[in-house]
């Protein structure tokens, strides 16, 4: 199972898989970090698109097409604000990568970027979010044969050397 995960420093909207996760907001009518990168390399479409699902609670997920992405397709969630970790965050967090692997199962997709969600701007500690990115990973990989490709895009030095770490730890 373990030979499905890549952990990939790199800019997320230059990948070519079935899905891109997107670390949005309620609104989905985009922001700033991978958000807006995710908005800027998709084009105008995509905010229109976004624009008719209705916004999106945190902790669930939403599916769109990917424009003018290589990905075929964005999954929007939206991650918990840090807190101090005392007001839910580890279980929105945790709902946000299985509601991710939920969407692409219904939709048949087998590939899936993340990037490190709910990391910047909302201020989850990596390690910890990386260790409910790990968890719910080989889950979704125990319970979908069909899941062939789960890609971790840390975005710093830093963040990638968090994510092998967790991984080794993780899938020991
Ligand atoms: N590819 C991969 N990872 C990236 C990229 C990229 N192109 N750009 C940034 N990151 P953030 P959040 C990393 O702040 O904390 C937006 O305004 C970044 O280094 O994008 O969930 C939304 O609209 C960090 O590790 O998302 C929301 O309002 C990680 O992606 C709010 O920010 C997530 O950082 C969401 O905050």
């Amino acid at each position: 199972m373990k030979e499905k995960i890549e952990i990939i420093q790199a800019d997320i909207t230059k990948l070519s898989v079935d899905a891109i996760v997107n670390a949005a907001n309620n609104t989905l009518l985009g922001g700033g970090g991978v958000d807006g990168a995710i908005h800027r390399a998709a084009g105008p479409d995509l905010v229109a698109e976004c624009a008719t699902l209705g916004g999106c609670a945190t902790g669930d997920a939403k599916i769109t097409k990917g424009y003018k992405l290589p990905a075929r397709h964005v999954i929007h969630t939206v991650g918990p604000v840090w807190h101090g970790g005392n007001e839910g965050e580890p279980e929105l967090l945790r709902s946000c990568y299985r509601r991710c692997f939920q969407v692409a199962h219904d939709n048949g997709l087998t590939s899936i970027a993340f990037p490190a969600i709910s990391a910047g701007v909302f201020g989850y500690p990596m390690t910890k979010g990386c260790e409910v990115a790990m968890t719910e990973a080989k889950t979704a990989l125990a319970a979908n044969p069909k899941l062939e490709r789960v890609v971790f895009v840390p975005f710093s030095a830093e963040a990638l050397a968090i994510y092998r770490e967790t991984f080794e730890k993780v899938f020991a």
